[in-house]
């Protein structure tokens, strides 16, 4: 499907209703929440809606969304319309990804799986969690001729990182993100209070319980011992932070693009350029990590103003409609990644349900963007909008 086709879901919804059918759940991105939590335990639920401390960066995510309005133009021939654009090498039917979230079987047995197919069908990218439910190789092939980049938790033995990073570039991941900003997890009440957390339930290791290099340190198989083979994994990448200097071992053995997710700071961007980085992604990880930290919007123009000329600036926190893909667009954002609502998707109903939500925003943004009078993301920049008090 091309970019000016994904406006036509909403014709598609509407014919069918001549049927006497609707869609299969909400298509508001602010009812979606509560549609999931009617379907889900309540551990993987509050795994997914909740956030670090007190909530208040989640809250700020989207009270930055709602601070800018745009100011819609008319009369400025919107009528063809084309979302396409490319970032870094890759091809995107429009300025949107599907951002890293693991343990994708907590929300639907096929996971990771579901979401590749899904994603695949509309061009979209995925980009794969080293906490998935499924291999490198499984998800791969699931995901097809579709495009697909993979996000590294950084293992602290440097033989596991790089026999994962090889996997990753031999299954056709083409661009590496590394998240910095969850090398230890942070203060979350709402899995605290119920004691969950999937990983030492042995969810979101299938990565390095299929990795050679991981095997091979450990005294048994994770088949005959799989609670010793999980902890062996938690310990190598919970609790361990680096410096810069360590990102120079990255690029020597990843020959692609890479991103940095986590950036919040115009001079950790900077440094991340001064390293040989191809761009970051501005991300409070929808306010998981540091309770109170700035919104992810609020930290988008000036990283975007201090490496925007030279290096790859990508968005999310708080990605809700297609009117918040336009705002963070305009604030200098290449493309932005869809966290939450696909991961409501997925638990409604699995591979359709992550479609219908994808299709459901691809289409409210092309319409929206017509609508507010551009014709593709290129026309955007902050003259596009306005900031309430
Ligand atoms: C359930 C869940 C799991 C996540 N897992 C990862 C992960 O494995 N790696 C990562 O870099 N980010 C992870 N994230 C963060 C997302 O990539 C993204 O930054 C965040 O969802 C954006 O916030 P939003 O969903 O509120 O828009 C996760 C987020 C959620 C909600």
């Amino acid at each position: 499907m091309s970019g000016p086709g994904f406006g036509n879901y909403q014709n598609e919804i509407y014919l069918h209703g001549l049927e006497g059918r609707i869609p299969p759940f909400t298509t508001d991105p602010t009812a979606l929440e509560a549609s999931a939590r009617e379907r889900m335990e309540p551990g993987p639920f509050w795994y997914v809606a909740g956030s670090a401390g007190s909530g208040a960066t989640d809250r700020a995510n989207r009270a930055a969304f709602d601070q800018r309005r745009l100011v819609p133009r008319m009369l400025t021939d919107a009528t063809e319309r084309s979302l396409r654009t490319t970032v870094l090498g890759t091809e995107l039917p429009a300025p949107v990804l599907l951002a890293p979230v693991g343990v994708q079987s907590i929300l639907h047995p096929d996971g990771e799986l579901a979401t590749a197919r899904a994603a695949a069908e509309l061009g979209v990218p995925i980009v794969l969690s080293t906490a998935s439910s499924y291999t490198l190789e499984q998800v791969a092939e699931a995901s097809g001729a579709g495009p697909r980049w993979f996000q590294l938790y950084w293992p602290n033995d440097d033989a596991v990182c790089v026999s994962i990073l090889e996997r990753a570039r031999a299954a056709g991941y083409t661009t590496l993100v590394v998240t910095l900003d969850t090398w230890t997890l942070a203060w979350r009440p709402h899995d605290l209070d119920q004691s969950y957390l999937p990983f030492i339930r042995g969810v979101g290791t299938a990565i390095p319980l299929s990795d050679p290099a991981f095997r091979a340190g450990l005294a048994r198989s994770p088949e005959d011992d799989p609670g010793s083979a999980v902890l062996h994994w938690v310990s190598m990448f919970t609790g361990t932070d680096r410096g810069w200097d360590r990102l120079s071992f990255l690029r020597a053995h990843w020959d692609g693009p890479i991103l940095l997710k986590g950036v919040l700071h115009p001079e950790d961007a900077r440094r991340a350029v001064d390293a040989g980085m191809d761009g970051v992604i501005v991300s409070n990880h929808g306010g998981r990590q540091v309770d109170g930290a700035i919104a992810a919007l609020d930290a988008l123009p000036a990283i975007a103003e201090e490496v925007g000329a030279e290096a790859e600036v990508l968005f999310d926190s708080g990605v809700r409609g297609g009117a918040d893909v336009l705002k963070a667009l305009a604030l200098g954002a290449g493309a932005v990644l869809l966290g939450r609502p696909y991961a409501y998707g997925l638990a409604h109903d699995g591979a359709d349900g992550v479609r219908h939500v994808l299709r459901g925003l691809l289409a409210d943004l092309e319409l929206t963007l017509g609508l507010s009078g551009h014709r593709s993301p290129a026309d955007l920049s902050p003259a596009a909008l306005t900031r309430q008090p």
